[in-house]
Formats: structure tokens, C-alpha cells, sequence
């Protein structure tokens, strides 16, 4: 599941490859369900742009009026099908067009709206399904935070392109044609003055612009990085107090201000030259542009109301070219995220998206010379050929050194992981097999440090069984030895854990994960080092929590102290990647130079 380097968010600089515009142009699949809602959006979109181009076409025109001049609109067969004839009568055509343009514009953003949102909502929830579906090996290759970004701010640079870049992109287009249009009908000369002039300044004006806001992005680096300082003395201000260090801190933090004072000193002349350039150039052309059209009006090529359409739409022309400009960046920066997004929905999913019915398995498991080394660390074997078997029922333990491979075999069992070599099966059929999700269902794990979800403790010990009764639940709760502190909280089972609600202590945490797979009932049980982080008065009761569950499954355990796998029906002792040794408690602490033997007497010198 190879993953291209994403494209850079700061598309705006760089040109985006064929294979992004491609792999983003994907998304148009979203949009197909929605097009006739779609196109009935352009068509309003182009509607209300023509009205908005009439305007400042419309309005000078109350000038000639004032002056008594008739006023032909739309000639027509050598005469014209709209003459006017007064001002009252241009304001009501100019009312009608008002009326008109509100409701296009109510229907063009609404039309939009439906469309996005809907094509939005789709993107999330398949964003969101996808990356659940993915193997645990894609979660290790990619920060949580960069996953979860995809979800928030990709979606959200789409959402601002499909529901205002690219509306916006059609309307420049189509003022900028228009206007163009206009221009030649009112004076053909001057408009080929002002093409070869004005875009040329609006181009340098953006450039000027767009490097003044590289600038401050880089004084706002600045900031943030002083403010990194100040966070950092705040959280461990008693550390700070403690060694005394506060001259030293005060030192680190006014470099950071005096570099912060530097870069904005230093953007102030660059801002100042903009101004200056916009002042000499800008309103140089436009002073220029006056001139000209100021000569023609006086030579009566032009008339007044023709001058003043002439400025407005060549302020028009110059809006949308640099309008486009800075949309093209963002048109960019959206193609980038949709590719990233399209490149995750491209991925293979390991497990589906929907409720499954669960085949009981009856838990006979079988390693045959299992050869492992995970994904992200190829060059190192954990597993270098293990085979034992657990027959159904048993219950046996791991034990070994730490960092041996006890917990990779039992995430092997729940495929977390493809092996390189050999075979896993249960009940005789390979593990690869089989439907991971009926695999897992059939499996439970406790494991060291149990996490819960932000809910109430019910919720909690629902995940075990969706569907679950509260009679089930209390059952549950009972079993895991949780009942009882459960029953002394106020709000009992509708308690709320988690970072807003009750801390619970870790042997309660463990109480309701066993309870959790208690209403789980899988036929398989892992438990790795479940009671090892606990203090003696939790760990009778987590212990024979446990004792409960495991009866009549088949248990791998993970013991921390040994005492607590004496009655296993078979010991499994690992070291360097190979089981050393196998046996019960009985024979493996006869053999007197044994590694099990050795590690019961660490134990007992420890204690
Ligand atoms: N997700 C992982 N990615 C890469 N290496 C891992 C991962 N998990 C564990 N390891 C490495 O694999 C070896 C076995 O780990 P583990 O099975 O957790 O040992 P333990 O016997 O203590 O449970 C260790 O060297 C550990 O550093
Ligand atoms: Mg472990």
C-alpha cells in the first residue's frame, strides 16, 4: 500500500504533475449522482453574471438621460427594440433587473449549496470508512494527525472550492469575456489600448502581492516559533523555577522577539514599495486610461455616459484578471487535496463497513514455523520459526524477556500483520483465509493498559455487544468484579469516563474491559500482562475477574509474574525469536539450568 508523496498544500507556487490533476479529477465521480442540480446552479451562475454586467452598462446611461438624450437599447432590424426615453423609465427596467438579479443569485448560491454539501458529506463518511477499513500497518506508516487533517482540512479546501473558487473561476471568466465585449461596442480603439495595458499591471500587481504575502507568512513563523518559548516555559514553569533558569529563558525568549522585530521591520519596506508601485502604477494607467478616453470625449467620439462605462468596466476587466489569478492558486491548492483524499480512497481496505453475522469458532490454534518481522522494520526478525499448538479450552502462557515477541504473536492472531513465512491456522484453517472481521470477532484481548472511549461506562461495556441487554450488561459487570464501585458512582452505569468525566483508577479500567469482553464471548482470549501495572488490592480482584472469563475458552496469557500461570496447562518460553522451552510449571521448573527456572528465581529474589 505505497503511498505517493502527497502534493505540497502550498500549491499555489508550484505546478501541480498530471498524475495529481488526474488522481483529483476523480472526484467528479461524487459529483455525477448530483449534475442536473449541479447545472441548473451554473445556468442561474451565468444568468446572475450577465445581470451583474448590465449594471454599470445600465447606469451611465442616466446621464444621457439627464442631458436628453433617447436611449436605444438592442438594435433591431435597423432600428431599436428598447428606446427610452426618460429616467423614470431606465430606473423601472433597471428595477425589474434588480428583482431579477436577486432571485438568480438566492437560486445560484442555494443550487450550489445542495449540490456540495451533498457531495461533501459522501467524501467524509467514505474518507472516514475508508481509513477505518485500513490495516493497522497503514496507521503506523502515517501520523494520526496528517489521517485526520485529511478529514477536516482536505474536505474543507474542497468544500471551499466546489462551493466558491469554482463559481467564482466561471464568473471571472465570463465578466471578463463580457466586459471585453462591452468595451468594443462602446470603442473598439480604446479597448485595444487598455488589453495591451492593464494586464500587464495587474499581473505585476499580483506577483508584488503575492510575494508580500510569502513575506508575512514568514513573520508569522516567526511569531509562532518565539511563541513556542513562551508554551514551553509555561508548562514546565516549575521546572524552570526549580533549576532557576528564568534568566535563561528570558535570554532565549528576547532573541526570538528581536528576530520577530527584524522580519516585520523588514516587511514594512516591502509593504511601503507596494503602495508605492500601487500609487505610481495603478493609479498611473488609470490616469492615463482618463486621458485618452477624456481626449476622445472631447473630440465627441465618446460620449459622457460611454467615458464613465468606459472606466467602470476596464476597473471590471482589471478585478477579474487579478481575481483569476489568485483563484488559479486556489483552484491548485483544491487538486492537491482532492488527490490526497482520492489517493486514500484509492487504497485497499482490509475489512467492510457493515454489521456481520458471527460464526462461532471453536478455537483450536496451530503456529507452524512462523517467521515475522514487522512492516516498518524489515530488517529485524521477531519471530524466527515458532510452532506450538492450544487446543480448545486451554490455556497457555507466553512467557520471555521483554520485547521477545510475546505481543506480536498475539497481533498476529488477530491479523494485525501478515506473517513472511509458515502457517497460523485455527481449527485447520489459515487465518489468511478467512474473513478477518469473523476472525476478530471470535477474538478478545485485555490487555496491560485498557483505554476507554470518552462515554459512559455503559457505552463502554456495550462495545462488546452492540445489541446487549441491560440485564446482560449488569451480568457483565457482576462477573468482572465492576459491579460494585460501578453501583457506588451517582450515576452508576451512565457515568461518564474519560478525559470530561470520572477518572477511573486501572484496575477499574481493566474491570470494565473484561466486562466488555465478557459480553463479547469470544472463543479466543488474549491477555497480555493484565494485571502487571496493578497494586495488589486490584489485582486479586482483576485476577479472578479473569479467572471467570477465561473458563471454557481457549487463553493465550501473557504473564508478568509467574506466579499467576502455575496452573496453565502449558508454558511457552521464548527467547530471541525461538521458543526455548515448553512444558507445565511442574516439569519446566525441574530442569534446573532452565531459562523458565531462571526467571522464577529473578522473581523470587525480586519479591
Ligand atoms: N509496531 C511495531 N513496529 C515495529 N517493531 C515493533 C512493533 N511492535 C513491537 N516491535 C518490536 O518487536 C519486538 C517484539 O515486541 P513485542 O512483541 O511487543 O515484545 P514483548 O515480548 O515484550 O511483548 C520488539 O523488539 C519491539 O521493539
Ligand atoms: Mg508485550
Amino acid at each position: 500500500m505505497s503511498f505517493r508523496q502527497p502534493a505540497t498544500t502550498e500549491t499555489s507556487s508550484k505546478k501541480i504533475s498530471k498524475e495529481t490533476l488526474q488522481n483529483s479529477l476523480k472526484i467528479i465521480h461524487y459529483v455525477k449522482p448530483h449534475k442536473t442540480l449541479f447545472f441548473l446552479g451554473l445556468i442561474f451562475l451565468i444568468l446572475s453574471t450577465i445581470t451583474a454586467l448590465l449594471f454599470p452598462y445600465l447606469f451611465p446611461l442616466l446621464i444621457d438621460l439627464a442631458h436628453q438624450k433617447k436611449v436605444h437599447l438592442i438594435p433591431f432590424n435597423g432600428g431599436h427594440l428598447i428606446n427610452i426615453y426618460t429616467r423614470v423609465e431606465l430606473i423601472k427596467y433597471i428595477t425589474v433587473l434588480l428583482i431579477f438579479q436577486s432571485i438568480v443569485s438566492f437560486g445560484r448560491l442555494y443550487l450550489f449549496a445542495q449540490t456540495n454539501e451533498r457531495i461533501l458529506a459522501n467524501v467524509r463518511h467514505d474518507l472516514y470508512n475508508k481509513i477505518i477499513s485500513l490495516p493497522i500497518s497503514f496507521y503506523e506508516k502515517n501520523r494520526i494527525g496528517e489521517l485526520s487533517s485529511r478529514i477536516t482540512t482536505d474536505v474543507i479546501k474542497l468544500q471551499d472550492a466546489l462551493s466558491i473558487d469554482l463559481a467564482e473561476f466561471f464568473r471571472q471568466i465570463l465578466t471578463l469575456i463580457g466586459g471585453i465585449a462591452i468595451l468594443i461596442f462602446i470603442s473598439p480603439k480604446m479597448t485595444l489600448f487598455i488589453l495591451t495595458i492593464v494586464p500587464i499591471v495587474v499581473i505585476l500587481g499580483f506577483i508584488f502581492g503575492k510575494f508580500i504575502r510569502r513575506k508575512s507568512a514568514e513573520a508569522q513563523e516567526a511569531i509562532a516559533n518565539s511563541n513556542v518559548v513562551v508554551e514551553e516555559t509555561f508548562q514546565n514553569i516549575n521546572i524552570v523555577k526549580a533549576y532557576t533558569n528564568e534568566w535563561f529563558e528570558s535570554n532565549r525568549y528576547y532573541k526570538k522577539v528581536q528576530k520577530v522585530k527584524a522580519v516585520f521591520l523588514r516587511n514594512a519596506v516591502y509593504r511601503g514599495s507596494f503602495i508605492s508601485f500601487i500609487i505610481i502604477i495603478m493609479f498611473g494607467v488609470i490616469a492615463l486610461v482618463l486621458y485618452k478616453a477624456s481626449g476622445l470625449l472631447e473630440a465627441g467620439v465618446l460620449g459622457d455616459a460611454q467615458l464613465l462605462q468606459f472606466i467602470i468596466f476596464t476597473v471590471f476587466i482589471g478585478g477579474s484578471i487579478a481575481g483569476l489569478g489568485e483563484l488559479y492558486g486556489k483552484l491548485m491548492a483544491a487538486f492537491g487535496a482532492s488527490d490526497r483524499i482520492m489517493q486514500i480512497l484509492n487504497l485497499p481496505s482490509e475489512t467492510e463497513t457493515k454489521p456481520i453475522s458471527i460464526h462461532k469458532l471453536n478455537g483450536n490454534i496451530r503456529f507452524e514455523d512462523v517467521h515475522f518481522n514487522y512492516p516498518t522494520r524489515s530488517d529485524v526478525d521477531v519471530l524466527k520459526g515458532i510452532s506450538f499448538t492450544v487446543n480448545k479450552g486451554e490455556k497457555v502462557a507466553l512467557v520471555g524477556a521483554s520485547g521477545v515477541g510475546k505481543t506480536t504473536i498475539l497481533q498476529i492472531l488477530m491479523r494485525f500483520y501478515n506473517i513472511q513465512k509458515g502457517s497460523v491456522t485455527i481449527d485447520g484453517t489459515s487465518i489468511y483465509d478467512m474473513n478477518v472481521q469473523q476472525l476478530r470477532a471470535n477474538t478478545a484481548l485485555v490487555p496491560q493498559e485498557v483505554m476507554l472511549f470518552g462515554g459512559t461506562i455503559k457505552e463502554n461495556i456495550l462495545y462488546g455487544k452492540l445489541d446487549a441487554t441491560d440485564e446482560e450488561i449488569m451480568m457483565a459487570a457482576k462477573k468482572a468484579n465492576a459491579l460494585d464501585f460501578i453501583q457506588k458512582f451517582p450515576e452508576k452505569f451512565e457515568t461518564v469516563v474519560g478525559e470530561r468525566g470520572v477518572k477511573l483508577s486501572g484496575g477499574q479500567r481493566q474491570r470494565i474491559a473484561i466486562a466488555r469482553a465478557i459480553l463479547k464471548d469470544p472463543a479466543i482470549l488474549f491477555l497480555d500482562e493484565a494485571t502487571s501495572a496493578l497494586d495488589a488490592e486490584s489485582e486479586k480482584l482483576v485476577q479472578s475477574a479473569l479467572e471467570t472469563l477465561m473458563e471454557g475458552r481457549t487463553t493465550i496469557v501473557i504473564a508478568h509474574r509467574l506466579s499467576t500461570i502455575r496452573h496453565a496447562d502449558k508454558i511457552i518460553v521464548l527467547n530471541q525469536g525461538k521458543i526455548a522451552e515448553e512444558g507445565n510449571h511442574h516439569t519446566l521448573s525441574a530442569q534446573q539450568d532452565g531459562l523458565y527456572n531462571y526467571l522464577l528465581k529473578l522473581q523470587y529474589q525480586l519479591n
